[in-house]
Formats: C-alpha cells, sequence, structure tokens
C-alpha cells in the first residue's frame, strides 16, 4: 500500500515495494547538510561534549506536533531548539532547549535561528516575507517559503493547483456577501462553503452558507475569502508524502479521515475499499503537488472522494499532520521521522504499514481533567493500546492525544481506538 518513488512520481499501484530515486531533471540547488559541519561553513554547532556533532533542528512551534517531530528525532542523536510561545507548550515541556518567543517578530526568528543547522514548523503561520528574509541570511528553510505559502494561504493553493490542474472544486475569491451569492448562482446554487484565505484550523474559518445573509460573518475578520462549491462527497480522503531536498519522495498508503464538527475524529489506515486505482491517483497527485511546489518535508493533501469516484483536493498542509498520526505505531518509519529525515536531506525511511489495518482516533478533552486516571482500564483491556498524550491541559472540544489500534480485523480495530477514546475523554465509563 506505500510506495516511494522519485520526483516525477512514478508511484505505481499501492502495494509496490519501495524504492529510491532522483528525478530525471536536476533539482534546484540544494545546501546539503552533514555531520561535519553547518551548510554555511560556519562553527560546528550541535556538538554534544564527547566531540561527536549532529545537526541542531529549529522547530518553530510548540504545540504536538513539535513535541512528536522531537520524539522522533531522539533515537537519531537529533538536537532540537524550539520556538514556543510559552514554557507551557506542549513541545516546550519536553525539548531541552527552548526559547520563549513571538513567530511573527523578525528579530525573534534571527536570534533563534542562529544556531540551527535548519528551520522547521509545527504551524504554517511564520510570515513568508520572515521566512525570506532567514533565507537570505543563510539558513535553510524547510519547507521554503515559496513552497509553504500554499499552505498558509487558501487563495494561493487555489490559484496554483488550479494551473498544475490538479482537481479543485469550483471556487473563486468573493468580495461581499453580494458577490458570494454571485458565486453561488455560477456554482447551481445555496449552499456554498465560504473561507477565510489564512488562519483557519479545525473548521475554524469555515462556513456553510445558506443565504447571502449568512454570508455576512466571514468578512467579519477583515481577512480575504474564498468561495468553494459545497462538495457533495462520500468521505475525506488524505494522501500523505513526504518529499527531501533531493527529489525523493515516498507517498503513505491513502486514509480516510472522519471529522465531527470539523475536528479530525478518527482516521482508518489505509482508506477501507479505496479502489486501487483513485488510491494510486490520490498519491501520484500528491506526489505531483509536492514536485511542482518544491515541498520538502511532509505533505498532506486533503481530499474529497466523490460520488461519482474523482478526487478533489481541500486543503494542503506542509508538515506532520492528524491524518499521518497512525504511521507513529502503523507504520515501518513515521510520519513524524521522515519528516526529521527529509528536512536533514537524509534517506527517507520506508513508509509501508506494518499491520492489514491502523486506527487513529482523537482524544478530545472532555469533563474529567485527569486523563491518567483511565489508563489503567485501558491498558489492562487493550495491551496493543497505543496512547499518545500531548502534556496539555484539558479542556471540553481540545485535541489532547490520540490512541493507535492496528491489527487484521477492521471493525475490531476500530472499536479499540474508538473505546479508548471515548474512555479517556470519560463519555464512557467501562
Ligand atoms: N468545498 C467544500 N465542500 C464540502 N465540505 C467542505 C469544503 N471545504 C471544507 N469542507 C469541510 O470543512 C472541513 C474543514 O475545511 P478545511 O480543511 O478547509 O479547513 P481547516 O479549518 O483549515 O481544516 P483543518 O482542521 O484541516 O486545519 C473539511 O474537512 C470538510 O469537512
Ligand atoms: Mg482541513
Amino acid at each position: 500500500m506505500a510506495v516511494s518513488a522519485g520526483e516525477e512520481g512514478a508511484a505505481g499501484s499501492q502495494g509496490n515495494a519501495v524504492r529510491c530515486g532522483t528525478p530525471p531533471s536536476a533539482p534546484a540547488p540544494v545546501r546539503h547538510l552533514s555531520a561535519t559541519g553547518p551548510p554555511s561553513g560556519g562553527p560546528r554547532r550541535g556538538g554534544y561534549s564527547g566531540g561527536v556533532t549532529f545537526p541542531v533542528v529549529g522547530m518553530v512551534g510548540g504545540g504536538q506536533l513539535a513535541r512528536m517531530t522531537h520524539e522522533a528525532g531522539i533515537p537519531l542523536g537529533l538536537k532540537f531548539k524550539l520556538l514556543s510561545d510559552t514554557p507551557q507548550d506542549s513541545a516546550a515541556q519536553v525539548v531541552s532547549e527552548v526559547v520563549i518567543g513571538d513567530y511573527r517578530d523578525l528579530d525573534t526568528l534571527r536570534a533563534f535561528a542562529r544556531g540551527c543547522d535548519v528551520i522547521t514548523f509545527d504551524h504554517e503561520h511564520v510570515p513568508t516575507e520572515h521566512l525570506r528574509a532567514l533565507e537570505a541570511d543563510g539558513i535553510p528553510v524547510r519547507p521554503g517559503p515559496d513552497a509553504l505559502v500554499h499552505a498558509q494561504d487558501k487563495g494561493v493553493m487555489r490559484a496554483r493547483l488550479t494551473e498544475i490542474g490538479a482537481p479543485c472544486p469550483r471556487h473563486r475569491l468573493v468580495r461581499d456577501p453580494a458577490d458570494a451569492a454571485a458565486f453561488a448562482a455560477e456554482a447551481g446554487g445555496f449552499p456554498v462553503i465560504l473561507k477565510t484565505v489564512r488562519g483557519g484550523y479545525d473548521g475554524k474559518g469555515v462556513w456553510v452558507v445558506r443565504s447571502e445573509e449568512d454570508a455576512a460573518e466571514p468578512f467579519r475578520a477583515g481577512v480575504p475569502v474564498l468561495a468553494e462549491e459545497k462538495v457533495d462527497f462520500v468521505r475525506e480522503l488524505a494522501a500523505n508524502i513526504v518529499r527531501s531536498p533531493h527529489g525523493q519522495a515516498v507517498a503513505y498508503p491513502v486514509v480516510e479521515s472522519i471529522q465531527v464538527d470539523g475536528v479530525c475524529d478518527t482516521v482508518i489506515a489505509p482508506a477501507p475499499g479505496l479502489d486501487e486505482r483513485l488510491a494510486g491517483e490520490a498519491q501520484q497527485l500528491a506526489l505531483r503537488i509536492a514536485a511542482e511546489l518544491g515541498v520538502v518535508g511532509h505533505l498532506a493533501v486533503e481530499l474529497f472522494e466523490t460520488r461519482d469516484g474523482r478526487i478533489l483536493v481541500n486543503e494542503l498542509a506542509m508538515r506532520p499532520h492528524n491524518s499521518g498520526h497512525w504511521t507513529q505505531d502503523g507504520a515501518i518509519t513515521s510520519q513524524f521521522a521522515n519528516h526529521v529525515r527529509a528536512v536533514l536531506d537524509l534517506p527517507l525511511g520506508d513508509p509501508r504499514p506494518r499491520a492489514p489495518w491502523t486506527v487513529m482516533c482523537n482524544v478530545l478533552g472532555g469533563d474529567y481533567p485527569d486523563m491518567y486516571q483511565a489508563y489503567l482500564h485501558c491498558m489492562a483491556r487493550d495491551p496493543q493500546l497505543k496512547i499518545h498524550m500531548y502534556g496539555k491541559d484539558v479542556k471540553p472540544g481540545r485535541k489532547v492525544g490520540h490512541v493507535n489500534t492496528y491489527g487484521d480485523d477492521l471493525a475490531d480495530v476500530r472499536e479499540r481506538a474508538r473505546h479508548a477514546a471515548d474512555y479517556l475523554r470519560g463519555t464512557i465509563t467501562e
């Protein structure tokens, strides 16, 4: 179910053996990091007192993605430096070198980047011009600003995807509620989807709009608004790939992602019953998008599967992604480990699954702040259960962790993950 390919995306159908490749055309000049010194030829960084030198990965953003990326770097002996908003952030609790500061401030970013061999991200919110400034200072930024802007701005993303012929829902930027109503008329009528082009997450910044009056709300933030046809999808999928500066790429099996109230709830790997041709198409599409946009690191392509057997791109994320958390326990190399390898331009690891089925369920905060109490029951009930908690305070509805289960029988694997997530949350008591 997993493939690896050169930049041209010769992924083939799911189930191929892992292959490595370099693109036939020369990739953009790449600065290689090595254990013998930083790319700029400056002072050696990241040295342990014993004299062995490892690169320092600078991670901007202290959320759970940073925490789990750091975790994946530990067995490789990598050093992490973290730029975090507060000392309480998920990753700030575990990374030894933490800078507390504002990623929107260029001076803070510059000071942070000194002593890092490469910069990567937990989120997509660092201003594009700041990333260009860091690059001009000689710091490799991965993914780079020209790629990342497509994950930062949904308007830019739609324009570029349309240009490269990637299938998208009908869309256009709209000026005001009347223009949104005009778009609805063009797209076959209400309801339509309105999205702020920047700053959305977990469904915040996305509205299902049923009338012109309804359309007022999205414009209140003063951010440009993108209108999209409301896709009548059968389900949501994600095609996750990792690409290195060399142009090596690996593709994970395409997964089904189930959202509840706009928040990812369950991910099933691989997507059950997905037509093999469509799965291959989705992987090829993700590899092609990564190559065209020059993505380095993990790329999640969120997809809709339509009733008539097509896939449409919903959005892109250029960092480890919730739809890839299953890989921690369900794949030979996790998305986090491969993201780290990619940003250091190391050979990528095998993305193939370890079991026929892996299911991830997010653990959201519920009424019981002490989730540790639930470990006893969950672990005793299912010795194969993998719990990943983020060290975040439990607040109702907040993503505070996830669980992974795997095995041969999908119904059983799914039930075990669901049970553990619900028990941890406190919505069931046995
Ligand atoms: N054009 C569309 N048609 C139908 N449903 C849509 C459309 N766009 C978005 N949605 C629904 O809204 C959800 C959130 O949209 P989107 O992924 O764009 O926003 P987000 O808040 O950036 O998401 P994320 O939680 O991935 O950060 C999607 O997962 C999907 O369920
Ligand atoms: Mg999304």
